[in-house]
């Protein structure tokens, strides 16, 4: 449409990625470390996050002038934040929202998912690592059983939202879950997604070699259960799709890390804080929230946000192998992956 702005390589600006708390219940060893995100760890206060009003302005912007059609809530742990439902309450009421998703660790939803369906939310990622208590407990950093996460799920579709699950896969850490994993989510009729282990932030101690490339998870799943491949839904879907051979169910596998899926990358990240991160890997953000509390109009902002825009160059996956080692990174529980 004539609205929509382009960057640097000709990206058109498609997909808004709001992080609404920097807090989580979870302490996931490859995103919030316990030893790190401590006691003493300097959360946000109150008053330092986006207000629902400025969330709701700045989103009408967006969507309204810089052509975005897909809104993904995030955290931290989006429902740490209170009264959530009523933000999607309000984000569902924008015209020209075709899609709100959110991205959660699952264990609120049995007290959540009703009302947020009611919202408006048409669906949610669920992240489960292993379907074993010993290691999911281990992962999670708080000892939360996976009982706990198969009751938001369940909470989830019973209330009629669309649910994908999303697993993280490490080395040593999950990776005899694959198969497990998908066996349990096939039955269930849940689209699974691998996501390789990436190099988020910096306090996750990645390397290289704890990565299990989609090549090894797809040939050890084909082993036992047949997998075709299918088209993406989208243009610049990350997720390569599957489906098990004489079924409907399908899985994802997202290989951030053994492909790099940056020159099709049409998507902003807005932190809890209001910063703007053109790119997940990148090692600083645009900062939103003082201009937004400046008495700046909304054509005014449209500008700065179109510029923003307009300047972007990120492609950090195609990068990664040069510029990677060195780089500072924005942590993973400021922008919700
Ligand atoms: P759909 O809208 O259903 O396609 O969901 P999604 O896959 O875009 O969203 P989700 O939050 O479930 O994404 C799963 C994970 O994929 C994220 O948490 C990230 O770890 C990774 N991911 C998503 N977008 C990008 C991206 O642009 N670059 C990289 N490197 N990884 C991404
Ligand atoms: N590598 C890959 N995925 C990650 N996630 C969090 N940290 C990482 C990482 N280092 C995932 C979560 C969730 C989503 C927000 O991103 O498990 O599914
Ligand atoms: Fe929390 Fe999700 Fe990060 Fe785990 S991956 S610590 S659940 S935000
Ligand atoms: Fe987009 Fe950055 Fe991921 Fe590339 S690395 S796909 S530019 S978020």
């Amino acid at each position: 449409t004539e609205t929509t702005v382009h960057d640097y390589f000709n990206r058109p600006l498609r997909d808004l990625r709001i992080s609404v708390t920097d807090r989580c219940n979870f302490r996931c060893t490859y995103c919030m470390p316990a030893e790190i995100f401590g006691p003493d760890y300097p959360f946000l206060k109150r008053d330092e996050l986006l207000s629902f009003e400025e969330l709701e302005r700045l989103t009408k912007i967006f969507v309204h002038s810089l052509g975005v059609q897909k809104i993904r809530i995030t955290g931290g742990e989006p429902l740490m934040r209170r009264d959530l439902t009523e933000l999607i309450r309000r984000i569902k009421k924008i015209h020209g929202v075709e899609d709100i998703a959110m991205t959660t660790n699952g264990s609120l939803l049995p007290k959540y998912a009703k009302g947020l369906k009611e919202a408006g939310l048409k669906r949610v990622s669920i992240s489960l690592d292993s379907l074993k208590d010993e290691i999911f407990g281990k992962i999670n950093g708080r000892g939360v059983s996976v009982q706990t996460v198969l009751e938001g799920i369940d909470a989830a579709s019973k209330a009629g939202l669309q649910v994908k699950i999303n697993m993280v896969v490490k080395k040593g850490m999950n990776d005899s879950e694959i198969i497990p994993m998908a066996k349990f989510f096939r039955e269930k009729g849940h689209i699974l997604r691998f996501i390789e282990f990436m190099d988020v932030g910096n306090t996750n101690q990645w390397k290289l070699d704890d990565v299990v490339p989609k090549k090894q998870i797809i040939e050890d799943i084909n082993k036992i259960m047949p997998l075709e491949p299918i088209d993406p839904n989208y243009t610049g879907e990350v997720a390569s799709r599957y489906r098990y051979v004489g079924s409907d169910v399908e899985i994802g596998v997202i290989s951030s890390v053994s492909d790099a899926f940056c020159s099709t990358c049409n998507r902003a990240r807005l932190s809890a804080s209001g910063m703007l991160y053109t790119c997940l890997f990148a090692s600083k953000g645009h900062d939103i929230k003082s201009p937004l509390r400046s008495d700046l109009t909304d054509e005014q902002l449209t500008t700065l946000l179109q510029d923003i825009w307009n300047g972007r160059k990120d492609r950090y996956s195609e990068e990664r192998s040069v510029v990677g080692k060195n780089r500072k990174k924005i942590e993973m529980s400021h922008i919700g992956g």
